[in-house]
């Protein structure tokens, strides 16, 4: 039993908790988290004013709105995030956009197509690095029909990501070359220039459900969210990536991440990098 003076969290109130995450978002918790699930979700019990946790259970169950079972979800994960996190990424990435551009891409009605798709983006500093970078090394990106997707299962960090401000304390450790494109605000804050923001689409999308996306996509950042999966879940997520992915596309997942034994049709090609190995044609037998 935990407490926070205000409320006890029993084990089975815990576990109870923990089947509704798994069954809603994949996310396993183990039992050390359980402290941090109570503290999480005691704010929620006061803005509802419920005394424990089986009954906060038991108003999701009855009376529970579709934002109530959001901010549930929204509690329950974890966020941590940095610009240019897992930086050689990038620098993989730049170097497969470049030998594409060198290649002779079919223009289409918009210009050159470039799909890219940040997959558990949180709070944006991944997808808003894939367009720093890119704009950066290769401008020509400028006149190409290029669109960078982003989303995740928690409604507040989309929402967060979606407005491109950050503080500064977000920005710690960056180089002056890495700081050069944020645009400084008057309250100290800084924000992503219009023309890298516009490249960005946010949207709310829980990776267990169905795939609203269009691709097929150049490359897909899922780096850190799979690891709160269980194995199945993340087979059957990474298997979904490469239904997606256009061969030669790559998959980046995170440093404590793999995509393990039995998913085909991925070819590791740097640390945790993988390559959609298997031609389009071949993909209805893969
Ligand atoms: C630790 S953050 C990683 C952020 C970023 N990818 C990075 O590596 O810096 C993990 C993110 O995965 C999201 N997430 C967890 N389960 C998810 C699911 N079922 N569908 C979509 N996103 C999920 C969380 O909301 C969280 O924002």
């Amino acid at each position: 039993m935990n407490s926070d003076g205000e409320f006890v969290l029993s084990d089975a109130e815990f576990e109870k908790i923990k089947k509704r995450i798994y069954q809603i978002a994949g996310i396993s918790l183990s039992d050390a988290k359980k402290t941090l699930v109570l503290s999480r979700l005691a704010k929620l019990l006061r803005q509802n004013r419920l005394p424990g946790f089986n009954e906060y259970l038991d108003f999701l169950d009855t009376r529970g709105t579709h934002d109530d079972h959001q901010q549930f979800v929204n509690a329950l994960t974890t966020n941590l995030t940095r610009f240019y996190r897992e930086d050689h990424h990038f620098d993989h990435l730049c170097q497969s956009i470049g030998e594409l551009i060198a290649r002779d891409v079919p223009m289409s009605r918009g210009g050159k197509r470039l799909r890219l798709w940040s997959a558990g983006c949180s709070t944006g500093q991944e997808p808003y690095t894939m367009a720093m970078a890119l704009m950066a090394a290769h401008p020509v990106l400028k006149s190409w029909d290029f669109k960078i997707l982003a989303t995740d299962v928690d409604t507040e960090v989309v929402a967060r990501a979606a407005t491109g401000v950050y503080s500064e304390s977000e920005l710690a450790g960056l180089s002056k070359e890495r700081l050069a494109p944020f645009e400084p605000m008057s309250d100290g804050r800084v924000r992503i220039p219009q023309n890298l923001k516009s490249l960005v689409t946010f949207k709310p999308l829980n990776l267990l459900h169905e795939w609203p996306v269009k691709g097929p996509f150049d490359a897909i950042f899922c780096r850190n969210v799979t690891i709160y999966f269980d194995k199945p879940t993340q087979r059957n997520v990474f298997e979904r990536f490469h239904q997606v992915l256009k061969p030669g596309g790559h998959l980046y997942i995170g440093h404590s991440e793999n995509i393990g034994t039995g998913v085909t049709g991925f070819r590791s090609v740097g640390k945790t990098i993988y390559c959609n190995s298997v031609p389009q044609d071949k993909r209805a037998v893969a």
